[in-house]
């Protein structure tokens, strides 16, 4: 801290404004810096602020509720999906608060950006000096130990009393996040994988040990005939300069999917400056595996990815908005997200974290899928870490979405990947579609871990899919990679071909998939094999029915298709 300047911001207060000198109100304070961060010192006085404020909206209960009318089997309004319109008209903050955040901002010589289509985020850009003055803050400079990268933010930041009723979230402030790092699909011997049985001839042998889109469509029952729909799409979030290879694509497609036109590719979309370079060192091992496991399995579905700039590169919840912001701002949002990209729940803050969460719940009221991978932590969070008590992974613990784990070996003996991030969130309480199905699995547990997790936390992850040893085309060069990574896209493209024939069929897409998927537990592979691990622990064991490992269990795409068919 240096006291001159602290000094002078509280004089230059004192004297320009002493009768109008608004009360503070806490907004979220931060007790201790993360244990991955350490301290530099204040932060630069030259810096500036790229202050993001979430506005509340006008009626999220509404949207909510007709998010759960629209995507609950038996409801009256089954699958008849919102506008942009129509979600805006939930989403959009009050006249009022827009007036009240504009004044304020006004006041202070500034003026905001709306960064949202639903218009509930503003952004503005704010130099260090007033942003402290402005939310009572102190922002300092910290470097995240890992990486030797350095972020802005406060422990503690508040809100004049007259906004507090209409400011919801600020971001940068208390939230740190962690750079997105690429590694969540860690390549591994072939050694290292479960053999699991083989207990199907119509399933290669070789599928034991390296995962093929072959294998995928063996296992699960995926069609390899073409989809027909042009309108239906499935969308794959790219961050982090993490680059698709059509190259990659075309030699993957001419080695394991003969059967598709070698033509077959990807559309691209970009966000806040994204691109996607086809240069010889830019293919990302990430960006390729999610690209080959929905071009390449979800037969003739359009796939786009959307690839996102570093501009807000700080942490996950940047881009996880921004790409959010950027497809919500579509007449028709692509049907299907997945996203192999997360972080811990800790690091964020519970309010940022809802507002994202309620931009899901929005997508789904538009008729989209958003899947993400769980995370490779187990217990421990979104990657391996020391800890004690329990880690939920970020965003899994967002009811609004649909989680998905990992396994390995050949249905009906699947076993749980011991990575696969699995848990319960100590941000979101359990949504009413998992209740009983997770209640039915803490009976059968019993005092294991108890005091470790809570379990009244929205469970995750919902369901699972291969991913282990999966063979990819990275930089020319085969590949096998792992993870929950691998298992995402996977499911992605099994939800893809159900809307497919869904759309041909004159019925609306699946849309927020959980209490169809929970209410019809019969169209999933019970993986009842396996446990994951994390913090020092055997984590949470696989068992018949939901367990917060492989969720309800891996796709069986005739019977979900049937499912929805007749819904
Ligand atoms: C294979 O199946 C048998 C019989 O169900 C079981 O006892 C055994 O543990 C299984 N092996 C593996 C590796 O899953
Ligand atoms: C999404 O990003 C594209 C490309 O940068 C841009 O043209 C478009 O306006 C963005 N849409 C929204 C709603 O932010």
């Amino acid at each position: 801290m240096v006291a001159g300047l602290f000094f002078i911001s509280l004089f230059s207060l004192a004297v320009a404004s002493p009768a109008t000198r608004s009360n503070f109100v806490l907004h979220e304070r931060r007790d201790a810096v993360p244990s991955s961060f350490v301290k530099v010192g204040p932060a630069p006085t030259t810096a500036t602020i790229p202050l993001r404020i979430g506005l509340f909206s006008n009626d999220f209960p509404g949207l909510e509720e007709t998010l759960y009318a629209v995507s609950t089997p038996g409801s009256a309004r089954y699958g008849q999906h919102l506008t942009l319109e129509e979600a805006k008209a939930f989403m959009e903050p009050t006249t009022e608060s827009l007036n009240a955040v504009t004044a304020w901002l006004d006041s202070h010589g500034l003026k905001a950006t709306v960064t949202s289509p639903y218009g509930e985020w503003l952004r503005v850009d704010v130099p260090v000096s007033k942003a402290n003055e402005m939310l009572n803050a102190n922002y300092e400079t910290f470097t995240h130990i890992e990486t030797g990268k350095q972020i802005i933010r406060t422990l503690s930041v508040s809100l004049p009393e007259e906004l507090t009723a209409h400011i919801e979230a600020l971001h940068p402030a208390t939230g740190f996040g962690r750079p997105l790092t690429v590694g969540r699909a860690p390549v591994v011997t072939a050694s290292s994988r479960p053999a699991g049985n083989i207990t199907s001839d119509a399933v290669p042998a070789s599928c034991a040990t390296t995962v093929t889109p072959a294998c995928l469509q063996a296992m699960y029952g995926i069609p390899t005939t073409l989809a027909t729909q042009k309108t239906n799409s499935i969308a794959v979030a790219g961050f982090i300069e993490q680059f698709a290879q059509t190259a990659d694509l075309k030699t993957f497609l001419t080695r394991f999917r003969t059967d598709l036109p070698s033509t077959t590719t990807f559309a691209l979309r970009t966000f806040d400056g994204g691109s996607n370079p086809q240069g010889a060192g830019d293919a990302g091992i990430e960006a390729n595996l999610d690209i080959q496991y929905t071009v390449g399995v979800a037969s003739g579905v359009p796939v786009t990815f959307v690839s996102g700039g570093e501009t807000f590169s700080d942490g996950a919840l940047e881009g996880f908005l921004d790409i959010i912001n950027n497809l919500s701002g579509l007449a028709t949002v692509p049907q299907v997200l997945t996203t192999s990209y997360g972080e811990d729940e800790p690091d964020q803050t519970a309010a940022n974290f809802n507002k994202l969460c309620n931009a899901y719940a929005a997508y789904g009221t538009r008729g989209g899928s958003i899947l993400f991978a769980s995370g490779d932590g187990g217990v421990a969070g979104g990657q391996s870490q020391s800890c004690t008590n329990f880690i939920a992974a970020f965003p899994s613990g967002c009811p609004f979405m649909t989680s998905v784990g990992a396994v390995s070996g050949i249905p009906p003996s699947e076993t749980a990947a011991s990575f696969s991030s699995g848990g319960f969130s100590r941000v979101f309480t359990q949504p009413s579609y998992q209740t009983s199905a997770v209640q039915t699995y803490l009976t059968a547990l019993g005092s294991t871990n108890a005091g470790k997790f809570t379990p009244t936390g929205r469970a995750f992850p919902d369901v699972s899919a291969q991913g282990v040893d999966f063979d990819i085309v990275n930089g020319g060069t085969l590949e096998g990679v792992s993870g929950t990574s691998c298992s995402s896209p996977t499911f992605a493209s099994v939800i893809g071909l159900v809307n497919d024939r869904l759309i041909a069929a004159g019925k609306s897409p699946l849309g927020f998939l959980n209490p169809f998927f929970y209410a019809n537990p019969g169209i999933f592979n019970d993986v009842t094999l396996g446990h994951n691990t994390g913090c020092n622990t055997n984590g949470f064991p696989a068992k018949a029915g939901w367990d917060p490992v492989t969720g309800l269990g891996t796709p069986n795409f005739p019977a979900i298709l049937a499912a929805a068919l007749a819904l």
